[in-house]
């Protein structure tokens, strides 16, 4: 049988590791999927690099669209990256009949709804395991796998540009900017590196993950979004002394009254797996009724592991493409007229546990007023720690403007938590004129 057709729109860091892992594999690849997948064209503007890639084995073309246009071509595979151009093509590709495969995240997370709905219409389907957790095959994990659960709860490390940086603050030292650099180096980094460290990347992957664990449409609107970028040396340091490990985490969970979808800094207990997490790995924990708790981990980005899911993707389509569209597996796992309307929830009604450092006058009664005001809150206290006034190392501006007052860091943990109550004290603990600087609020997550 002649081999299914495939065109590469875009061939960088993931087109290039597509194009060298299929040569490489083809065999093996072949007799599992029944039928030899082919790279027939690819584009990129830059055809001499596109050349020196894939040599004399495929058509180089600089426009996308001749690909799209291209008859024979069966699977288009979307390797550009952003919203604008790429989600034109993906829509004219569906439209011409072709099936898709991408690994953009941020296509799918803010347009995903019209994108699958187009798929569905015209009968295509529109693979995207390697836009979540890079080779990780969580995608394929929570359609299929884990198909039987009622899914609790998903918390995740999957950013591997941030988790490095993490890591290599803690271990090494290395300044935020120089950790950036050699992320970016590596070729883990978005295009625009602000998606890794603001939050953004890892809200796309687990805005994903949501609308297939709890059957809701893609919401990257409604996602809470906070990157490490205000992180301090300070807390990274107190976090280990207490136990913890500081991970920048997607969070997506059933609760009473909606959906929570949340990423942000989390101190993580130190001997959970999840806190052990380093480097640009990823991993992805997940909770279910049936099977309890699941852990997948690997490497989130670069060339051929990303590749590895997209030829996966690839697969799947051969196998499928000729089977009744009724009969293949949903793109979000469920039926597209049976999603829930369960609503996101505003970040106010999460209901979590904190880390909290107050800079503070180091005078007698702080201590006892901070804890009183979160007394009053309702906020029940889990821990406290009061550096020396000499271990912080700093005299400041007193409440009362003397200067040389010694200061000290208080850190406080809490038990759960609604995040508006929190808010509603923080406000309340940072009016004292005993509190020096912007408190410090951090979330914990126990992942128990
Ligand atoms: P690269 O920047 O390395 O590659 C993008 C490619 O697209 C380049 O070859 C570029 O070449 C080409 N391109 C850009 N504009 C056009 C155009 N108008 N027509 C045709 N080709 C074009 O990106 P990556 O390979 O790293 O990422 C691709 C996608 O995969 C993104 O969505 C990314 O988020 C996602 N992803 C990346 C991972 C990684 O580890 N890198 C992991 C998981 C997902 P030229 O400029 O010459 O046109
Ligand atoms: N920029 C992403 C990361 C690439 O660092 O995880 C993989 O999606």
């Amino acid at each position: 049988m002649k081999p299914i057709q495939v065109g590469l729109l875009g061939i960088g860091t993931v087109g290039s590791g597509v194009f060298e892992v299929l040569r490489r594999n083809q065999e093996e690849i072949t007799r599992r999927a029944g039928r030899g997948i082919e790279i027939a064209a690819v584009s990129r503007r830059d055809t001499a690099k596109a050349r020196a890639i894939v040599g004399d084995a495929a058509e180089v073309v600089a426009d996308a669209r001749q690909i799209i246009a291209n008859p024979d071509i069966d699977i288009v595979v979307e390797l550009i990256g952003g919203y604008g151009l790429a989600r034109e093509l993906v829509l004219e590709a569906i439209a011409a009949g072709k099936h898709v495969v991408t690994a953009n995240k941020a296509l799918l997370a803010v347009h995903g709804t019209e994108i699958f709905a187009a798929a569905h219409a015209r009968g295509v389907m529109v693979a995207f395991e390697a836009a979540v957790a890079g080779g990780i095959p969580i995608i394929k994990a929570l359609r299929e796998g884990l198909t039987a659960n009622r899914i609790q709860w998903i918390a995740g490390i999957i950013n591997g540009t941030t988790n490095f940086i993490l890591s290599e603050m803690r271990d090494k030292g290395l300044d935020f900017a120089v950790a950036l650099g050699e992320a970016q180096r590596l070729g883990y980094a978005e295009a625009d590196p602000t998606f890794d460290i603001e939050g953004v990347d890892a809200a796309h992957k687990v805005t994903l993950m949501s609308a297939i664990a709890f059957g809701i449409p893609v919401q990257f609107d409604k996602a809470y979004v906070e990157g490490i970028t205000k992180l301090s040396a300070a807390d990274i340091k107190y976090a280990e002394q207490l136990g913890y490990r500081i991970k920048l985490l997607g969070i997506t969970k059933r609760a009473e009254k909606g959906i929570e979808l949340r990423v942000h800094p989390a101190l993580v207990p130190s001997k959970r797996l999840l806190a052990n997490v380093e480097g640009a790995m990823n991993a992805v924990l997940v909770q279910a009724d049936a099977v309890g708790t699941t852990l997948y981990y690997g490497k989130g980005a670069g060339s051929e592991p990303t590749a590895s899911a997209v030829i996966a993707d690839l697969v799947d389509i051969t196998r499928l493409h000729t089977a009744n569209a009724a009969q293949r597996v949903p793109s979000l796992a469920f039926q597209p007229d049976a999603l829930s309307d369960l609503p996101v929830l505003p970040m106010a009604e999460v209901v979590t546990s904190y880390y909290l450092r107050l800079r503070v006058a180091d005078q007698a009664g702080v201590l006892a007023t901070v804890t009183g005001l979160l007394a009053g809150a309702g906020i029940s206290i889990d821990a406290v720690l009061q550096r020396e006034a000499d271990e912080v190392g700093g005299e400041g501006t007193g409440p009362d403007g003397t200067r040389g007052v010694p200061q000290t860091d208080l850190i406080i943990l809490t038990h759960d938590t609604r995040e508006g109550t929190m808010n509603d004290a923080i406000a309340q603990m940072q009016a004292l004129p005993t509190v020096l600087e912007p408190i410090t609020r951090i979330r914990k997550e126990e992942l128990a």
